[in-house]
């Protein structure tokens, strides 16, 4: 039974002082009302040395984007290591988001390589897939997606060191989701495609995570389609009772 996941995205949001605050308040309600499911929240570079030295039991902490060299330290200005992650007290590290990939040029090839510099490491990469509308419109979406995990996910990934987040760039920040039967089929899909890259026992427990206009009101339908263990949540991931509305559906 593969357990669920809970995933905040804060992006590039909030000073210290807000970040502090927010991190202070979901460790207080994830102490108190605990469910059978993990909670990963991933705040930006200018917090999470702070958040990592606040007590959070119970709650994982990650960052959104790894350095792509293969080294621990050296001269790669603005890049943060692996290494470096881990050092501060990250379990997880988004890599691959559309955001990244769209604004940034973040290629399958580069979110491949970030993938496999995380795991060797110990960290967890989130590796987020997703397909932009004209790629929907055009019926292209699955193979866009079993493409992107082809190409993304490296060959040492396992259903315990790597997680897989669909999110549909159309949904993302929009308030638009997908239909719980499209969610379902690109799921399935993309079990599928892992089953027949890495194996039966590699795809039968890796998370597959679903993100985009993910919100307290719609998470109980998507959190229970098959094949979707958990969420990538961005702009409601920003206000506790949004946040913990959507973990609290799984309770
Ligand atoms: P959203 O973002 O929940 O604001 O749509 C999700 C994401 O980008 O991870």
């Amino acid at each position: 039974m593969r357990k669920k996941l809970i995933a905040g995205n804060w992006k590039m949001n909030q000073t210290k002082a807000d970040g502090l605050a927010l991190a202070k308040a979901v460790f207080e309600v994830a102490s108190k009302e605990k469910g059978n499911f993990d909670v990963l929240i991933c705040p930006g570079m200018n917090l999470l040395p702070l958040i990592a030295e606040l007590p959070h039991e119970g709650v994982y902490l990650g960052a959104q984007d790894v350095s792509v060299a293969p080294k621990d330290f050296g001269a790669y200005t603005g890049d943060v290591s692996a290494a470096q992650l881990k050092d501060l007290g990250a379990s997880h590290v988004i890599v691959g988001h559309s955001e990244r990939r769209a604004m940034r040029h973040e290629t399958d090839a580069i979110v491949k390589e970030k993938a496999l510099n995380a795991i060797e490491k110990g960290l967890i990469p989130v590796v987020c897939v997703g397909e932009t509308l004209e790629e929907r419109e055009e019926g292209k979406a699955l193979e866009i997606v079993c493409r992107q995990i082809r190409e993304s996910v490296p060959s040492i990934a396992t259903g315990e060191n790597l997680v897989v987040a669909y999110e549909p760039v159309w949904a993302i920040g929009t308030g638009k989701v997908p239909s719980v039967q499209d969610v379902e089929e690109m799921h399935t899909a993309i079990r599928e495609e892992i089953k027949s890259l890495l194996g039966e026992s590699v795809a039968s427990t890796m998370r597959i995570l679903y993100g985009g206009s993910v919100k307290p009101s719609n998470a109980k339908e998507l959190l229970g389609v098959a094949n979707v263990d958990g969420a990538l949540i961005g702009g409601a991931s920003l206000k506790v009772e949004d946040f913990w509305g959507i973990a609290a559906t799984q309770m």
